[in-house]
């Protein structure tokens, strides 16, 4: 063989605001048997992704769920794994775009752009929410549609009439977030100029390089080449978002943040340094070596990203540019209802595996649908369980299970001489074995497998003009029997071997059954030959059962029809402001605090409320917290209750705490703690 290959293959980054659906499963099942195959060649293969941890929508999540967007992003990340091992998806890293490698990174290219005279900075004016203190993402302004007036509509784009505008062409808009009217502020941006001459040079000469399919340059040329007036329609790209921003900190701007686009395929390279790091391995040689050869898988949504922006944004750092971008198209369910980004569809991936389905027929199924081209792809249930009844199992495995009794029971385990009808059949199935490699490293899927399946079909052919189980029955076939179900067996390798990205698991089984060690596709001339034992035939693989695919597609049981109870309590009846006025909250301070003798319960707090005097009060959160403490904290106490006279003395006030109704089964209570600057005695209103 040639010098082996090494290479750098990524999917795209998941955004860390859900689950896994069935989309990304495609996804890394495609890039998954590539890499599968290519190991299987002898190449090096590299094979990372992460989660895309940043930007406004994940920290806005994240806020509503109560949690850090650290917490947020890292409780979605503990449950990836159920599904990556379950479909046998083999990264050799999973990181985090939100990882020390990537603000590093991140911040470093972004400065070696900067060297290189490619960011400026520009004054816009944006939507801004003057109650939440933030810049609005499009996403987050809502209006009437200022073509069809649809109400409720989002700031980039109509869903009911389609029209592309900008936020600032809808009528009365309103922050998503708060309700508020959103009013227009300046504020400073970034911009990586892509629309500088070396920038598009470099673009026209890299996408036209063959990194793209000559769909996806179909797709992207129009950004590139320049009209007849010689303008091209590429813009300036701003990279920056305003504080507060989940995000990376651009250097010597405080308050500004990477837009998360900037930062989120650098998480490739960061990905690959986490995993380099933690095996010893140089990630800059690794890196700067030209021979090593990167790889994107991505889905058809992404492409101006990785076709335009990425690759720039590499190769005006310094940096080795992509060696190649497969564009996928989208996964479909039960045809065509587009699967939402966020929601995916009825085909759940983790209640597939959970229902006990083998997550090898998904492999097959989809592998069988998938060819090189950015098309989208449906699956379909009927059609699903054909193909692995009717191919996988009913072609293909039962090879294995029709000759492999024989050979255990008449000939000891052992194989024995192929004659020339036999020889016929597997010179024939080796000699298809440059087309097949060729098709999986083009990513022709599909026609792979159905060239596999018309070689499984020979055999199967073979098989019927034989009938070994006639032949066992017959005086002196002895010899004929054992040539027929070596001939199989051999075959059955060589299939093996053929599916083997596509069906890892199950080809470790068939390596333990027919002892043959590790398939490898350079070991296609070798057969296993006579003499070879083989062990016992046990069942493989089962077929797909009607029942499960009724079951994988029933929906979830509607949810109980009950008003939600917020902190299981209903809220109270309505009060007028002049009711809640009658209420007189004050800052206060807590100056010291004490366990009270006789009390599990109850803490006493003395209180400076900004009245030149303390006051002493009892509040029933011992369970919670350690008097020292709290000593010297903030917090909200009610300055008007009347006094209170209890077993261990008078209470002045009462201390503000949050609490579950059933405080015991809802871990806790909570007292109020106001931001800095607060000072004793300010009311709060
Ligand atoms: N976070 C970005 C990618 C950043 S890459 C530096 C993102 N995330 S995503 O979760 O929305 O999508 C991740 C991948 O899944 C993308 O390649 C996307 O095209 C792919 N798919 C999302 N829905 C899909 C289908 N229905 N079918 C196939 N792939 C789909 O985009
Ligand atoms: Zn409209």
């Amino acid at each position: 063989m040639s010098q082996p290959r090494r290479l750098f293959v990524t999917t795209a980054l998941p955004y860390a605001n859900g689950h896994f659906h069935i989309g990304h499963i495609m996804e890394y099942i495609q890039a998954d048997i590539w890499v599968r195959f290519q190991r299987m060649q002898g190449h090096e293969v590299n094979f990372v992704c992460a989660d895309d941890a940043h930007g406004a929508p994940i920290m806005i999540a994240a806020d509503k769920a109560g949690k850090t967007p650290q917490q947020f992003v890292a409780d979605i990340a503990a449950g990836r794994k159920p599904y990556l091992d379950g479909f046998h998806i083999g990264f050799d890293n999973w990181h985090s775009t939100d990882g020390p490698e990537n603000h590093v990174l991140a911040q470093q290219i972004y400065k070696d752009l900067k060297a290189n005279g490619l960011i400026e900075t520009r004054t816009i004016e944006q939507f801004f929410d003057p109650e939440k203190n933030m810049f609005l993402p499009d996403r987050f302004i809502k209006g009437e549609c200022p073509n069809c007036h649809a109400k409720d509509q989002y700031g980039d784009n109509c869903e009911v009439c389609s029209k592309v505008y900008s936020p600032t062409d809808l009528i009365n808009p309103y922050s998503a977030l708060s309700g508020a009217k959103p009013v227009l502020k300046q504020s400073e941006h970034f911009f990586f100029k892509l629309s500088d001459p070396r920038c598009l040079a470099f673009l026209d000469q890299w996408t036209q390089s063959g990194a793209v399919q000559p769909e996806v340059l179909n797709k992207i040329s129009e950004w590139i080449e320049p009209d007849e007036h010689g303008k091209t329609k590429m813009g300036d790209w701003d990279i920056s978002r305003d504080a507060p921003y989940f995000g990376i900190e651009i250097p010597d701007a405080p308050g500004k943040y990477f837009y998360v686009w900037l930062d989120a395929p650098v998480g490739y390279l960061a990905s690959l340094k986490n995993l380099f790091d933690r095996t010893g391995r140089d990630f800059d040689a690794f890196m700067a070596d030209p021979t090593t050869e990167q790889v994107h898988f991505i889905g058809k949504d992404i492409i101006t990203f990785h076709t335009l922006f990425w690759p720039a944004m590499l190769k005006f750092s310094g940096r080795k540019v992509p060696n190649a971008v497969f564009v996928h198209g989208f996964l479909t369910v039960n045809n065509g209802e587009k699967m939402s980004k966020s929601r995916g569809t009825g085909l759940d991936p983790l209640k597939y595996l959970q229902l006990g389905m083998n997550p090898e027929w998904l492999r097959y199924y989809l592998a069988a649908k998938l060819s090189a081209r950015n098309e989208d792809i449906d699956f379909n249930p009927e059609d699903f369980l054909l193909r692995v009844n009717s191919d996988l199992i009913g072609k293909y495995i039962n090879i294995a299970s029709r000759a492999a009794g024989f050979i255990a029971k008449r000939f000891d385990g052992q194989l024995g001489e192929v004659s020339a009808d036999g020889d016929a059949l597997l010179d024939h199935l080796q000699s298809a074995a440059p087309s097949i490699t060729e098709l999986y490293a083009e990513r022709e899927y599909g026609k792979a497998l159905r060239e596999i399946m018309l070689l499984a079909d020979r055999v199967n052919a073979y098989v019927d003009q034989n009938k070994p189980w006639e032949l066992a029955k017959k005086e002196g076939m002895d010899g004929r029997l054992h040539d027929v179900c070596t001939t199989c067996i051999e075959a059955f390798r060589l299939l093996t071997l053929y599916l083997k990205p596509v069906l890892p698991a199950l080809a470790v089984q068939v390596e333990a059954f027919l002892q043959s060690g590790p398939l490898q596709f350079t070991d296609t001339a070798r057969l296993l030959g006579k003499g070879h034992a083989i062990n016992p035939y046990q069942h493989l693989m089962q077929r797909v059962d009607v029942k499960q695919l009724d079951a994988l597609f029933e929906p979830p049981p509607a949810p109980v029809e009950a008003a939600p109870v917020p902190g299981g309590e209903p809220i109270a009846d309505t009060i007028t402001i002049d009711d809640f006025a009658k209420i007189d909250l004050r800052i206060a301070q807590i100056v010291n605090c004490e366990a009270v003798e006789g009390s599990t319960k109850l803490l006493r707090l003395t209180l400076d409320v900004g009245e030149g005097k303390t006051r002493n009060v009892f509040s029933g959160i011992a369970s919670a917290y350690k008097p020292e403490d709290l000593v010297g904290k903030l917090t909200v106490v009610v300055a008007n209750l009347a006094p209170r006279k209890m077993k261990f003395g008078v209470s002045e006030g009462m201390v503000l705490a949050a609490s579950h109704a059933d405080e015991k089964a809802q871990r806790g209570i909570h007292i109020l703690n106001p931001w800095p600057g607060a000072t004793p005695g300010m009311r709060v209103r």
